[in-house]
């Protein structure tokens, strides 16, 4: 008997690997993880205190039973709410102008650390930039960086999805904190 060429073992060889790689392409796992579009921006959350009702940007709106809505309460504020419409600039000035608000609510949930669920908008209202971004996700704010995705846009922002990295860029008791948001988006229309 003769021998049996090892060409159609070969050729198949190259067939399993050709068809592998056309349908990673096609489930899109090659897409490639370049942002199609990058933006900056500062958001300044001062926290109601009993006092600062005039310059709030943000208000406990709910609290456990052993707490109140005036001060955070103990074991890492588990369980209280927060509601916030805080103003949005393109540097760290609190006192820069705004290009929109960041609107939404964060919730503290867990008692052994501090680590929150974050909900909100961007909402633009400036020459450059109208229409909104949609937030969601878990912020471990111990964390330096933390990421939270993009889920949504309206207007400019029109579909967009991406991912949100989140700093504290500076934090004074717990009255004022300004968070910096590095935003990529991974889908543009
Ligand atoms: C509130 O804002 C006013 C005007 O910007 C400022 O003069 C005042 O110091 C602020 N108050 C607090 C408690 O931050
Ligand atoms: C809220 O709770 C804090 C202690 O966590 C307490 O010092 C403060 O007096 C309480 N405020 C009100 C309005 O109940
Ligand atoms: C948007 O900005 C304009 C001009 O500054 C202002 O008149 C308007 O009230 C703003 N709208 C909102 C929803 O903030
Ligand atoms: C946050 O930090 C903790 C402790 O340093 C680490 O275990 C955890 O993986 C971090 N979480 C994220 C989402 O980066």
């Amino acid at each position: 008997m003769a021998p049996k060429s090892p060409l159609p073992n070969l050729f198949f060889f190259l067939l399993l690997i050709f068809s592998a790689f056309s349908a990673a392409i096609a489930s899109g796992k090659l897409r490639s993880r370049r942002p199609c579009r990058r933006l900056v921006f500062y958001f300044h959350d001062i926290l109601y205190n009993g006092e600062n009702a005039a310059n709030a940007t943000a208000a406990i709106v709910g609290a456990p039973a052993w707490g109140n809505t005036t001060v955070l309460t103990g074991m890492n504020h588990f369980g209280d709410v927060v509601v916030f419409d805080d103003p949005i600039t393109v540097d760290n000035d609190l006192h820069g102008t705004p290009v929109g608000r960041a609107q939404g609510f964060y919730i503290y949930d867990k008692k052994e650390i501090f680590t929150a669920w974050l909900g909100f908008s961007f909402v633009f209202n400036s020459t450059e930039h109208r229409g909104s971004l949609n937030f969601a996700g878990a912020d471990p704010l111990m964390n330096k960086t933390r990421d939270v995705s993009v889920i949504g846009g309206t207007g400019d922002f029109f579909m967009a999805r991406g991912i949100a990295t989140l700093s504290t860029d500076s934090f004074e008791g717990e009255v004022y904190f300004r968070l910096r948001a590095d935003i990529k988006l991974y889908e543009c229309w």
